[in-house]
């Protein structure tokens, strides 16, 4: 006997897989943003796709953000949150994406006078058609903008609490910078009061960060950190982690535009110290890599084995936002995927 050789591409790229860090609106594609700009008789400041992508030079997380927020002003009505959504759900759905948690940013449409049921009502619709027609299950978490106020984050829990079946958890994002967890602490007490699940972005190599993740476990009680690598930093804060099981929503490419790595190594040390680690696309429009490119690209830095993707993909699935039943039927896909693919195969002379 001996085991089949084996295409590490196509092995990441069929497996069913979760997504558990994507903004929705960081998926919108060159192409779209084009077509909703001619709907909405919106201008734009570059002729071609190609020359927006051309203008996307992001560093760090200021510079990503001004260019994301700028790009979202073409979102305007039901159907164009409709489109973003669906569109995105089919491009996972080819990936073998087979669950997402979906952020979105309300706060960036209501400020530009689009209102809170025009978004949810086309994300969800979405949501729902792209389930019935390509069977790929998602849940929405609404994100906080952290530049904004506390007063601004709650007005928005207010306006979710018809919809509030609709959403699967709370999270915040944007920029970090001197806009800590603890000033958010009342809106995500209430957040858990209504049963909604709790995260926060700790974006790598930002200010504090240490200060912040220390917060988010003992302050706010997250149910997961979105990024959060520089835990590795500090055994304390890694031992919490490890401890309760927490999930951090890792995104490789995204953290090559901060520290020109794909922070392998951080990922093989999670790893090796048992840390529920998971892998993301974060904005896979802006950093032209989607969930199955993330994965590759970084098995390729850091050689990680079939047996630490398979570890990655089920870690995403063990801290998904889903009944346990759900979890263990995922990770039975899974594993039958990983034994049918993995499995030893006769040679012609056994
Ligand atoms: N970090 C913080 N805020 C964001 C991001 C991110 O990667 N993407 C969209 N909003
Ligand atoms: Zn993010």
């Amino acid at each position: 006997m001996q085991t089949q050789p084996l295409d590490m591409q196509s092995f990441i790229s069929n497996m069913p897989k979760a997504e558990l860090h994507v903004h929705l609106e960081g998926t919108l594609e060159p192409e779209l943003s084009f077509a909703l700009a001619a709907k909405n008789n919106i201008p734009l400041e570059f002729d071609t796709p190609e020359q927006l992508i051309a203008a996307y030079d992001f560093h760090d997380l200021p510079s990503f953000l001004k260019i994301y927020y700028a790009g979202m002003n073409v979102l305007i009505n039901q159907e164009d949150f409709y489109q973003l959504t669906f569109d995105y759900l089919t491009k996972a759905a080819s990936e073998n994406i087979v669950y997402v948690e979906l952020f979105f940013d309300p706060q960036a449409h209501t400020s530009r006078g689009v209102s809170f049921e025009t978004i949810i009502t086309g994300i969800h619709k979405a949501q729902l058609d792209a389930e019935d027609a390509l069977g790929i299950r998602s849940q929405l978490i609404m994100c906080f903008l952290r530049e904004l106020s506390a007063e601004s984050a709650m007005e928005h829990l207010k306006l979710a609490m018809p919809y509030l079946p609709w959403l699967v958890g709370v999270g915040l994002d944007s920029n970090e910078k001197d806009n800590p967890p603890a000033k958010f602490a009342e809106v995500f007490a209430k957040a858990r009061a209504l049963d909604l699940k709790l995260t926060m972005h700790c974006d790598v190599n930002q200010l504090d960060t240490l200060t912040n993740i220390k917060q988010c476990l003992d302050d706010i009680q997250v149910d997961r950190i979105d990024h959060g690598v520089n835990a590795l930093q500090d055994p304390a804060l890694l031992k919490k982690i490890q401890q309760q099981q927490m999930g951090l929503t890792v995104c490789p490419v995204s953290n090559r535009f901060v520290v020109q790595s794909l922070t392998s190594k951080e990922v093989r040390q999670m790893l090796e110290q048992n840390i529920l680690v998971t892998i993301n696309s974060d904005d896979p429009a802006y950093f032209r890599a989607y969930l199955n490119e993330n994965f590759i690209e970084l098995q390729r830095e850091g050689q990680f084995s079939t047996q630490d993707i398979v570890t990655m993909v089920e870690n995403a699935f063990k801290v998904a936002w889903l009944k346990d039943s759900e979890i263990n039927q995922y990770l039975a896909q899974v594993s039958q995927y990983a034994r049918h693919v993995l499995k030893p195969s006769p040679t012609a002379h056994a």
